[in-house]
């Protein structure tokens, strides 16, 4: 029971050593495996001011974010029509919910995705994954069905839902604009059901008394399609760049796009989903929102995908065999972070 305080209720009880369970023999893996970056790299930074209205500056775009897609699977977008006041206000009823009282957080821990649509819990692969982090999340289902406003938690309810609608129109934005970065129709993607669901991820990271033992994410990549993270100025995100780990670069008011498995897997490899992971901080709480563009309870979907038949050719014929998302995703799930990505097993 002690364990539905999260690691916030661990900090809380005062202690100095992290426990056993948290520390990541992976972490000195991956240090010896993949250095800081040694010269200082960037993410992409697009902007997409004008774009609806000017169709030069839209081509442009265009080729940003088709070159960022190639060789990053990760990018930051600014002046993407989310107020700055939503952002800020997201990030303030993250941190509400989760430093409310424990009692009341306990009402809604669970890790059993199958039976609610708004849960909190600390490590969603506690019982798969090979090592536990340091941070715990609220998470709601929010698309195509969204939850009833009152399952919702009453600190946060109006901002998620606020947030979660504008999120849902830059989703739009970003799949058309990801569609023709590949030379397909621009309602492509969004008509094979690339943004049908919508899964918010809050996530708070409280101080760590001995940051260099674990991590607040370990490496992973995202499951889904795409993903729309908002971070705080705290920074700890990195991504795997030629294989050296890369801060992404807290911008006030930015929105970072990363790609995710199943993009990866229906464009035959074109765009990459890749690696990245959160640093545990001795300086804290560190707060974001992942929202991940994705199906439905994709443990039950059983929607097919496959490479994009207009993508392949003589030439570029499918790496992949086609698969459900369930099938997809069951390969993810059971491996939990750190796991090798279910695309291996389509090949
Ligand atoms: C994640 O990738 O799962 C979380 C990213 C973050 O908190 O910055
Ligand atoms: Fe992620």
């Amino acid at each position: 029971d002690e364990s539905k305080a999260g690691v916030k209720g661990l900090l809380d009880s005062g202690l100095t050593k992290i426990p056993k369970i948290f520390v990541n023999e992976h972490r000195k893996l991956e240090k010896n495996h993949a250095p800081a970056a040694a010269e200082s790299f960037e993410i992409p930074i697009i902007d997409l001011k004008g774009i609806a209205e000017d169709e030069s500056l839209r081509r442009e775009v265009i080729g940003k974010v088709q070159v960022a897609s190639e060789n990053w699977g990760f990018f930051q977008v600014v002046n993407h029509g989310i107020p700055v006041s939503t952002l800020d206000g997201m990030i303030d009823g993250i941190r509400r919910f989760h430093e409310q009282d424990a009692e009341v957080k306990k009402e809604i821990y669970s890790r059993d995705y199958s039976s609610r649509k708004v849960l909190y819990y600390s490590n969603f692969d506690l019982y798969q994954g090979p090592v536990t982090n340091w941070g715990d999340t609220l998470w709601c289902f929010m698309a195509p069905s969204p939850p009833d406003p009152q399952e919702l938690p009453v600190v946060c309810r109006d901002i998620i839902i606020e947030y979660s609608n504008k999120v849902m129109e830059l989703g739009q934005v970003l799949l058309q604009l990801l569609s023709e970065s590949l030379g397909l129709d621009p309602n492509y993607l969004r008509d094979i059901g690339c943004a049908k669901g919508l899964c918010l991820s809050g996530n708070y990271y409280p101080a760590c008394p001995e940051p260099d033992l674990t991590l607040g994410v370990s490496s992973h990549t995202d499951i889904g399609f795409f993903t729309v993270l908002l971070q705080d100025q705290l920074g700890g995100l990195q991504v795997l760049y030629q294989n050296q780990w890369i801060d992404v670069t807290p911008i006030h008011g930015a929105l970072v796009v990363n790609l995710a498995d199943l993009i990866q897997f229906i464009t035959n490899d074109r765009f990459i989903s890749v690696h990245h992971r959160v640093l545990a901080k001795a300086v804290g709480p560190r707060i974001s929102m992942a929202c991940f563009f994705r199906t439905h309870l994709p443990t039950e979907s059983t929607t097919v995908y496959g490479p994009i038949k207009e993508l392949l050719s003589d030439e570029n014929p499918p790496i992949y065999r086609e698969a459900t998302v369930k099938d997809f995703v069951s390969h993810h799930y059971s491996n939990g972070l750190n796991g090798v990505s279910p695309r291996e097993h389509f090949k």
